[in-house]
């Protein structure tokens, strides 16, 4: 077999973005409406300073208003939820994303509960849950899922129905909406996880591998079927042998692409796709608000 194909989540990104834009634009020229999303991040972890600091400079060049609340380490759960329902009930913010993860005094659960539901681009509230699990139009979709998701149906050319898809990994927030998600473009679908008896048995039936469990390069190429297309959703940090760092999926690049026919690198694969679908999910939410 020869080297895998890359699918380029970073182009695919760029190009979601501008079209993005181009749907922003039309909403001001046509409805004088410009979307605004909202973005509340407690305490001072790095990664999610960067993770904020992308969305808002993202959400502007699309032509959108941005609006960041940085709150302190110490913030009551009291005092978020009276920022979330500040935030519920403004016209100009059409999404609201509260980053994770939050300090220990703060119960995740009711602040994403408090949310306004449509309103919710991260899909994250229990209503968008079972939204998407009853096939519902009105759902706003976890945004890592959905990125995988419009990688997949772009190299497929829509003919999702009938694969094999094996979702390795049960989180919230990717595992479970991605099994909706493929459920619904008629895969069929097994999710594997740390208790699964035989992985490498799944994911040789599997023509479809989204990999989502945050373990460095964990799933080998050998486990593959030749030919699959392999999502990798991993985003981890390892210690080169040389000394410094290097960021890997939760997929053996190296042999994965010896054995699949597609697959996403780490970086530049699904990662960039989050951020963009994060965009996508505002302007859905504004059309919606506004009729
Ligand atoms: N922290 C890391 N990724 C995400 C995300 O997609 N949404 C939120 N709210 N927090 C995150």
């Amino acid at each position: 077999m020869t080297d895998a194909a890359i699918i380029d989540g970073k182009a695919f990104a760029a190009g979601l973005r501008d079209r993005v834009a181009t749907a922003v634009a039309g909403l001001k020229r046509d409805h004088g409406l410009t979307p605004g999303l909202a973005v509340v991040l407690v305490g001072e972890d790095p990664a999610s300073q960067v993770y904020v600091r992308n969305k808002g400079k993202q959400t502007l060049e699309a032509g959108m208003e941005s609006y960041e609340f940085k709150l302190p380490d110490t913030t009551s759960q009291e005092d978020l939820l009276a920022k979330v329902h500040e935030l519920n009930a403004d016209p100009k913010v059409n999404g609201i994303l509260v980053q994770l993860p939050l300090p220990k005094q703060i119960d995740e659960q009711a602040v994403l509960a408090a949310i306004d539901p449509n309103k919710d681009v991260d899909g994250f509230h229990v209503v968008n849950v079972g939204r998407l699990n009853t096939g519902s139009a009105d759902a706003l979709v976890p945004c890592t899922p959905l990125g995988c998701l419009l990688l997949l149906r772009d190299y497929f050319g829509g003919a999702l129905s009938g694969k094999k898809a094996v979702v390795v990994g049960r989180s919230n927030i990717v595992g479970k909406p991605m099994f909706n998600l493929l459920l619904q473009e008629s895969c069929t679908v097994t999710v594997a996880h740390s208790r699964t008896a035989d992985l490498p048995a799944e994911l040789g039936q599997a023509d479809i591998v989204v990999a989502a469990v945050g373990r460095p390069e964990m799933v080998k190429g050998e486990w593959l079927k030749p030919g699959a297309v392999v999502i990798d959703v991993g985003i981890n940090r390892i210690e080169k042998p040389e000394g410094g760092t290097r960021l890997v999926g939760d997929v053996d690049f190296a042999g994965a692409s010896k054995v699949a026919a597609a697959i996403t690198p780490v970086p530049g694969g699904v990662g960039p796709m989050t951020i963009a679908c994060l965009l996508r999910n505002t302007v859905t939410a504004a059309c919606r608000q506004n009729g």
